[in-house]
């Protein structure tokens, strides 16, 4: 697992293998982003672990080797930036530390990194159970005029009350929710193509995008009336924005409100939509592999019996943790981690040029026999501690690596054995007949139709 350094001149350069013919640039890039899984999947299995291709002159590398990734990801992070489609993102993300990059970035991390600490999830374990409580009443309710339900809607809207839950506390609103809602919902909804140049794309006389535009404007106002009313009263609160309002760099500096605004948004960005498919692709799988539901089912049924869920549940409920490292493994949400070549730098014999573009691909990586052996085959047992440890460093990366893996994995890993365990306890869930399951890679992967299910009482 280890070669020579990334600055280290090979005797014979050589150009990766790839696709010979010129891509026409957008058209690359718009196949890319409507089905960019099939076209590298394409990529990789006819070229192999490193291939690179040219659109409009500009060159991507496609990574899936091993020691290459803990190069980018771990060991010399500092020559890679997240890229050009993170930039251009700023205008809708702003410079969270989902965007951002170098001192800033370390420094903003450091800042935040308290939000999320161990000490944190017991808070936040309450305030998701309580979430959880309220979308099971809401449901029993609904499911009695009509119980076809869209698990991926119902999550999102889940994941909106979750983070603003925890971010807020006492001060999250239904109006604010409301807005997230409706911004998440077109936000996804988005031709792809208009990610191509955000900043172009918001110029445009559209209704669509004026529609984006109002509703991201609506919940700017909602999260700025929050953020204004603490700074201004000095309101002290034990929540996410309450750490960031008291959070100092190291001159001693605290954020701007405009900052905390930006962070905010990023914590809600990555957190709803990325917990939100686990959830979904969860439930599905487990309604398509009954076996493995039934163990599940039993394992709830030990632990929990009819009680409510403790903290102190989630060390117990091992394979539901089983289940939702499977699930990630399969339907990695963020199944793409793009960066940006700060520099030349050589992987073995390959030159590797500056400003050219990389990806990473946790799909290709947690697909590939190489790594999985029946990849295909949804096997929660494979990540029991036993079997776990023929699992290769990096070939297992839902949540990335390195100094950017994702800052929300622990809160992730707890929210997801809670709202599983509570709502299917509560309900038989069993996918609509006749409904198309179709997988899609915009942004993150998502079924393309939903996942429509028919929900009883059980
Ligand atoms: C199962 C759910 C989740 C998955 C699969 C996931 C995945 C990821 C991945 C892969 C990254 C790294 C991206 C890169 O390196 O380019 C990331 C970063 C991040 N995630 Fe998550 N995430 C999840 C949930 C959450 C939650 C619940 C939060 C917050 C409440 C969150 C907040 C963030 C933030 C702020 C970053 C940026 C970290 C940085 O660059 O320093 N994520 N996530």
């Amino acid at each position: 697992m280890f070669y020579k350094s990334l600055d280290s001149k090979p005797k014979n350069i050589l150009e990766p293998p790839g696709p010979k013919h010129k891509f026409l640039g957008a058209n690359a890039y718009f196949s890319f982003l409507t089905d960019g899984l099939s076209f590298l999947t394409k990529l990789h299995k006819e070229y192999g672990d490193i291939v690179m291709l040219k659109a409009s002159g500009h060159r991507i590398y496609l990574i899936a080797d091993l020691k290459y990734i803990d190069h980018i990801l771990v060991r010399d992070p500092e020559n890679f930036t997240k890229g050009v489609g993170f930039q251009r993102g700023r205008i809708i993300l702003g410079n969270g530390i989902l965007t951002s990059e170098g001192p800033f970035h370390h420094s903003q991390r450091k800042m935040i990194n308290p939000a999320f600490h161990r000490s944190r999830w017991e808070l936040y374990f309450s305030i998701v159970r309580k979430s959880v409580h309220n979308l099971i009443a809401d449901w029993k309710e609904r499911i009695k005029k009509e119980n076809v339900l869209e698990m991926h809607e119902e999550m999102l809207n889940l994941f909106v009350e979750i983070i603003f839950s925890t971010a807020f506390s006492e001060d999250k609103n239904k109006r604010l929710c409301d807005c997230a809602k409706k911004f998440g919902d077109l936000f996804h909804k988005l031709n792809p193509i208009y990610l191509l140049d955000p900043h172009k794309a918001l110029k445009l006389p559209f209704p669509s995008i004026n529609r984006i535009k109002k509703a991201k404007e609506d919940l700017d106002n909602e999260i700025y009336k929050v953020i204004d009313k603490r700074l201004k009263e000095n309101i002290k609160r034990d929540d996410i924005l309450g750490i960031m309002v008291d959070a100092k760099d190291e001159d001693g500096k605290q954020m701007s409100r405009e900052q905390l605004y930006d962070e905010i948004f990023t914590v809600y960005m990555a957190g709803t939509d990325t917990s939100a498919k686990v959830m979904t692709w969860g439930f599905y799988l487990l309604e398509q592999n009954k076996k493995d539901a039934e163990k599940f089912l039993k394992e709830v049924d030990d632990i929990l019996g009819k009680r409510d869920i403790e903290f102190e549940d989630f060390e117990k409920l091992t394979f539901t943790r089983l289940v939702l490292n499977e699930t990630m493994r399969m339907y990695p949400p963020v199944w793409l981690l793009p960066r940006t070549a700060e520099k030349d730098f050589y992987l073995d014999e390959y030159l590797i040029h500056k400003d050219s573009s990389i990806f990473i691909t946790p799909y290709l990586l947690q697909r590939n026999p190489k790594y999985f052996e029946n990849p295909e085959k949804f096997d929660p047992e494979r990540f029991n501690p036993e079997r776990k440890k023929s699992i290769k460093k990096f070939s297992f990366i839902p949540f990335g690596a390195g100094q950017r893996v994702c800052i929300g994995e622990g809160f992730a890993m707890l929210h997801g054995a809670v709202i599983l365990s509570l709502i299917s306890r509560e309900f038989k869930m069993t996918l609509k007949k006749g409904h198309k399951i179709k997988l899609s890679s915009s942004l993150t992967l998502r079924p393309k139709y939903g996942v429509k299910m028919v929900v009883e009482p059980k």
